[in-house]
Parts: structure tokens; C-alpha cells; sequence
């Protein structure tokens, strides 16, 4: 539990008002609550003025008060209640808000926490030397299935790894934050499986389970917005080289490819990638070396996913024994 206090008088300025379009929305927004009921808009009106100023000033609290009709201490225990309130000045291009309850932390929270600390201050609240970034540690915010992930404003950024947080960083130290997607950092739609769906799918795609079958199927139903398409472009453009030294070889399809969807992280998208690529077995993943691991990661845009899932360890276990060798090495079934 963080102690929250009002900014130091030095950094708080002498009066707050709303600018001319925020002044018209607060008016309409008060008028949404019935009457004597108006003390109800000072959540959003005190967002609004955090938006505005970048964070929340004593002026600001009293000011609105006055709009609401409240007494000053009543504003003040909401400002220094609600964590999403900056009670002191943050960062004037990013404030990081890293989430670092149970599920985030056990993927890799930590990792993330150790990139604000050398990029932008060892100290939580506190600013990097020209004033444009900031970072906390915060509580679940309720994105944990695609963790470990950031807040920056209003906007999510998930699936990170830590070299995506810093160069998220960087973009938005450079005022380029508007450029970088928001929510998944991987190959994933919204909360959808890595990789492609793996249910809902129609009766003609599940009998067909192809790659591009999935893709179709996962495009038809949730149409991923112009900005998406436009960094998908980008992260094809990206692609390492199919005549690359280091892509793994392939090799013919086997009558009986392994089902490599057991794999965590293999979803049928991706499997339909790698047979395309004469990936078909346990055994061939098993033997990729590290500069083999970096290719595939690159082509699949996977930004250190397959370390992280730690392909090679299981694709060991499912080629010595299959599933009762997998369950040996990770106390649990494949997938
Ligand atoms: S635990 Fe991080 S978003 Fe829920």
C-alpha cells in the first residue's frame, strides 16, 4: 500500500482551469448526474483535468471541488484514494504503469521492471533527467492472459518481452508512442490463442485445420484494424531472408509428421508455418542451435517467444518419449 501525498508546494502551480473544449465536456458531463447528485462526475472530471495538466494538482482538486460543490477534503480523499490519480508531475511523454501482481510477475514482470530502472530512473515517481519518462509499479490491470504487460496513458502493451519494452520506450522518448501497436506484442489477435484460434472455428476449417484455412478463419472473425494490417506489413517487410544462412534446413514431408501443435506455443497457424518452412518434427526443433532459434524467431515475428516458451527443451522431451517424457520434464501434459 503506497502512502500518496500531494506534490511538494514547490512543484504545484498557482491555479487550475479547464481549457476552453474540456471546460464545455465537464459542463456536460455534471448535467449527466440528477440533480444533488453532481458530486458523482468527479471521477471523470478529475481524469479529464490529470489528462489535461498530466497529472493532478491541488489547484486542480480544488477547483473541482468548487464545480461539485464539495468540500475540499471530499475531493481530496478520492485524489488520494484512486492509484490511477498522479498526485505528483510524471513523465511528459510516458508515464510506464508495469503490472507486477502474480500472473505478470511469473512472466517475467520483473525482467520488465529492470528495463524502467536502467532506462528511465532506479526510483519509481521518479523522472529521467530531461522530464519525458516515468514509471510504477502497479496492480493487475486486468489484462493477465496476455501478461507480462504496460499501461502508458490509456493504452495497453502486452506480451512483452523486455527488448520490446525498451524500444517502446524509445519510441516514446523520441515522441514517436503514437507509432508503436497497442495491446499484443506477438503473433495474436486481442486475447485469441498465440498463433491462430484454436476453437469456434467452422465445422469446413476444422476439418481442414490448415494453416491458411486458420488464418481465414481468424481474419473473418474479429477484422484486425488499418493500423494492424499496416505493422503486420512492416513486421513482413522485416522478415529475415528465406535464403538466410542461418534458416534451419528442411526436410521432405514425412508420411507422419509429429503433431508439433503439441508444442506450447504452436497453434495451427504456426504449425502450418513451419511445415511450410520443412519443419515436421520434434527432432528437427530439438537440433536448432542458437542462430537457427534467432531466424525462426525473426520470421515468425516472435520477439523471443521461442526461448522463452523454451521450444527446444520441449521438443527434447516430446522426441526421446513423447508425452510421458514431456510430463517427466514439465510435471504436466503438452499443451
Ligand atoms: S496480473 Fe498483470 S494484468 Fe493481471
Amino acid at each position: 500500500m503506497s502512502v500518496r501525498r500531494l506534490a511538494e508546494d514547490q512543484f504545484q502551480p498557482a491555479a487550475f482551469a479547464f481549457n476552453a473544449e474540456n471546460a464545455v465536456w465537464a459542463e456536460k458531463t455534471i448535467q449527466k448526474y440528477p440533480d444533488g447528485r453532481q458530486q458523482s462526475a468527479i471521477i471523470p472530471l478529475m481524469m479529464r483535468a490529470q489528462e489535461q495538466e498530466g497529472w493532478v494538482t491541488k489547484a486542480a482538486i480544488e477547483t473541482i471541488a468548487d464545480m461539485l460543490d464539495m468540500a475540499y477534503i471530499r475531493a481530496l480523499e478520492v485524489a488520494t484514494f484512486y492509484t490511477q490519480f498522479q498526485l505528483n508531475p510524471v513523465g511528459t511523454r510516458a508515464h510506464v504503469q508495469v503490472c507486477g501482481t502474480t500472473p505478470c510477475m511469473l512472466r517475467g514482470a520483473e525482467g520488465l521492471i529492470k528495463i524502467c530502472k536502467s532506462r528511465i530512473n532506479d526510483h519509481a515517481f521518479e523522472r529521467n533527467v530531461d522530464g519525458t519518462l516515468s514509471w510504477e509499479e502497479v496492480e493487475c490491470q486486468g489484462a493477465c492472459v496476455n501478461a507480462p504487460m504496460v499501461v502508458i496513458g490509456k493504452d495497453t502493451y502486452e506480451d512483452l518481452t523486455p527488448t520490446r519494452l525498451e524500444e517502446i520506450i524509445d519510441a516514446f522518448a523520441a515522441g514517436k508512442g503514437h507509432e508503436i501497436q497497442t495491446g499484443p506484442q506477438i503473433d495474436r489477435v486481442f486475447s485469441a490463442p498465440e498463433g491462430g484460434l484454436t476453437s469456434l472455428l467452422s465445422d469446413e476449417a476444422k476439418a481442414k485445420s490448415s494453416a491458411s484455412k486458420t488464418a481465414k478463419a481468424t481474419a473473418e472473425v474479429v477484422a484486425p484494424p488499418p493500423s494492424e494490417i499496416a505493422s503486420e506489413k512492416a513486421d513482413a517487410a522485416k522478415k529475415p531472408s528465406l535464403d538466410d544462412k542461418d534458416r534451419p534446413a528442411g526436410i521432405e514431408r514425412p508420411a507422419q509428421p509429429d503433431d508439433l501443435q503439441l508444442i506450447s506455443g504452436v497453434g495451427p497457424k504456426i504449425e502450418g508455418t513451419l511445415h511450410e518452412l520443412g519443419i515436421f518434427t520434434f527432432a528437427q526443433i530439438a537440433g536448432w542451435h542458437e542462430a537457427e532459434r534467432h531466424w525462426v524467431d525473426g520470421y515468425l515475428n516472435f520477439k523471443g517467444r521461442i526461448e522463452r516458451d523454451e521450444w527446444v527443451k520441449q521438443a527434447e522431451a516430446l522426441a526421446k518419449g513423447g508425452e510421458a517424457e514431456y510430463i517427466k520434464v514439465f510435471g504436466k501434459k503438452p499443451r
